[in-house]
């Protein structure tokens, strides 16, 4: 069976732990595809010629999840070639036997545009920044915010593949949900897809 979850958002929405859980619940696959431009982005060099070689142990790094990493995938992100050069990866692992959840930026909008179910995941910049400052345990508040609005303003504001939900997504707003609410909600919405 073949079934592709695409779910996307901003930084620190709550994608990655939403996808994490849909993928255990449903014994999906499951791709972060942040990871792949974070790999890029801290490999240096030539960033298309990171993407066209990148492998395993790039993406095993352990400094793939710092604050750093974001700044530079956001960077390199914004470049046609590196998003051209990591799009087959992504497609491949969406339509594999079995169920995908690919989280990301464009996963409803250019990945998998014909993904079964599309979630649109968001919360307030304020709540994200929050949340990330918690995490990563880097830098104030303050500085976590100020980047977590640029980042906002470089995805969304780019010419190729900005971030956007697609027309047919559903719109999931974590702000005032705990984590067991949001997993809860993206499964009832899934669950009805599935029949
Ligand atoms: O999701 P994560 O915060 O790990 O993504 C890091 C950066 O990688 C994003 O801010 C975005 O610029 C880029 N990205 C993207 N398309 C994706 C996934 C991530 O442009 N599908």
């Amino acid at each position: 069976m073949k079934f592709c979850v695409a779910i996307d958002g901003p930084a620190a929405a709550g994608k990655g732990t939403i996808s994490r859980a849909v993928a255990a619940h449903f014994g999906f696959a499951h791709l972060d595809t942040g990871l792949l431009y974070r790999a890029v982005g801290m490999k240096g060099g030539d960033p298309t010629q990171a993407a066209c070689t990148l492998c395993a142990e790039d993406l095993a790094r352990p400094d793939l999840r710092s604050l750093a990493a974001g700044e530079a995938a956001s960077r390199v992100a914004v470049l046609p070639d590196v998003r051209a050069a990591l799009v087959a990866f992504q497609r491949d692992f969406a339509a594999r036997e079995g169920g995908a959840v690919l989280d990301g930026r464009d996963i409803g909008t250019v990945i998998c545009p014909g993904a079964e179910v599309k979630l649109f995941v968001t919360a307030s910049a304020e709540c994200r920044a929050e949340r990330r400052w918690r995490e990563t345990g880097e830098g104030s508040l303050a500085e976590v915010l100020e980047q977590v609005r640029a980042r906002d303003a470089r995805d969304m504001g780019r010419a190729d593949a900005p971030l956007r939900p697609a027309e047919d997504a559903i719109t999931l707003d974590t702000t005032t949900l705990s984590i067991d609410e949001a997993v809860d909600k993206a499964l009832v919405i899934i669950r009805a897809r599935l029949g």
